[in-house]
C-alpha cells in the first residue's frame, strides 16, 4: 500500500510515537507531508523516530506520559511553540497491557493500563479538541483512536485491557456525536494482533495467536498506519465515530 495522502501544511501529535504502530504512524504521516510530534514515555524510542522520518529537523520528539494531565497540557504547548502551529491530526496510540487473571488482578494492576489505555485518550483528545477549538482551525480536525479488537471480543487475562479498549470505542463515539459539527472528525481502529514488540510472547502463545487467524500471520505496523492515515485524510470525510477492524480476520 502505498497510495499518498496530502497532509503538507498540517501538524500532527502522535502519542505512542516511540514503537510499534506509533512509529510506522509516524512514518507514514510524515512520508505524506505533516510535520509530526512523536510524543512517548520513552524519549529515547521518540527520538529513534524522529531518526527515522524524511527531514528529521521537520519534525520533534517529546516525552509525555499520557496519564498525566500536566505532562499531556506542556506537550501540547511544547508542540504548538516549536511547530507554530496546533496540531489538527491526532492519534491516540500510546497504549500498554499488564496481563494477569481477573481473580488475581490488583486494583493498581488495573488501574494502571485503564489510566494510559482509556484516561490518556481522554486527556490527550480533550487538550488538542480544546486547541483546535479556541484557534478556530477544528474544520479539518481529525482524531484517530487506536482500541483493539478485544475491545469487542474480550481477552482472558487481559480484563482491564479488553475494557479499557471497549472504554476507547465507546468514548470514540460519544465524542464523533459531540464534535461533528465542529468539524473535528473521531474514529477507531480495532487491530488484531500486529507484529511489535507489544506481541514479543513466548512461542506458543504466538502460534495459539496464529491458529486463530484465517491468514496465518500477524500484521505489520504500516498496515495499520495506512488506516490511520486514511481516516486522518479528507477521503474518509463520511466516517465518523467508526471502529474499523484491521485483523487480518482475526476474531472476527
Ligand atoms: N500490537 C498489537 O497486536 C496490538 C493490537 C491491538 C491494539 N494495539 C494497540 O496499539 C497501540 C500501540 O501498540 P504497539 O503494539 O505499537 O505497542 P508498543 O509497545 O510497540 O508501543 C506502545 C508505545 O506506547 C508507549 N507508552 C506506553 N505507556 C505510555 C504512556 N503512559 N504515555 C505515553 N506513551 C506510552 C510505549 O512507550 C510504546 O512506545 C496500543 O494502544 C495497543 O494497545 C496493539
Amino acid at each position: 500500500m502505498s497510495s499518498k495522502n496530502d497532509f503538507s501544511g498540517k501538524v500532527a501529535l502522535v502519542t505512542g510515537g516511540g514503537s510499534g504502530i506509533g512509529r510506522a504512524v509516524c512514518q507514514v504521516l510524515a512520508r505524506d507531508g505533516a510535520r509530526v510530534s512523536v510524543c512517548d514515555i520513552n524519549l529515547k524510542g521518540a527520538e529513534e523516530t524522529l531518526g527515522s522520518l524524511k527531514n528529521p529537523s521537520d519534525h520533534i520528539a517529546l516525552c509525555m506520559d499520557v496519564s498525566n494531565k500536566e505532562q499531556v497540557h506542556d506537550g501540547l504547548r511544547v508542540t504548538q511553540e516549536k511547530m507554530k502551529a496546533t496540531p489538527t491530526l491526532l492519534v491516540n496510540c500510546a497504549g500498554l497491557g499488564r496481563p494477569a487473571p481477573f481473580l488475581e488482578m490488583t486494583e493498581e494492576r488495573f488501574m494502571h493500563v485503564i489510566n494510559v489505555n482509556l484516561k490518556g485518550t481522554f486527556l490527550v483528545s480533550q487538550a488538542v479538541c480544546k486547541a483546535m477549538l479556541d484557534r478556530n482551525e477544528a474544520k479539518g480536525g481529525a482524531v484517530v483512536n487506536i482500541a483493539s479488537v478485544t475491545g469487542k471480543t474480550g481477552l482472558a487475562n487481559n480484563s482491564q485491557y479488553a475494557a479499557s479498549k471497549g472504554g476507547v470505542m465507546a468514548f470514540t463515539k460519544s465524542c464523533a456525536k459531540e464534535l461533528a459539527k465542529t468539524g473535528i472528525k473521531v474514529n477507531c481502529i480495532m487491530p488484531g494482533p500486529i507484529r511489535t514488540p507489544m506481541l514479543a510472547f513466548p512461542q506458543e502463545i504466538v502460534d495459539e495467536f496464529l491458529s486463530r487467524n484465517p491468514l496465518g500471520r500477524f500484521g505489520e505496523p504500516e498496515e495499520v498506519a495506512e488506516m490511520v492515515a486514511f481516516l486522518l485524510s479528507e477521503k474518509s470525510n463520511y466516517f465518523l465515530g467508526s471502529c474499523i477492524e484491521v485483523t487480518g480476520g482475526h476474531d472476527m
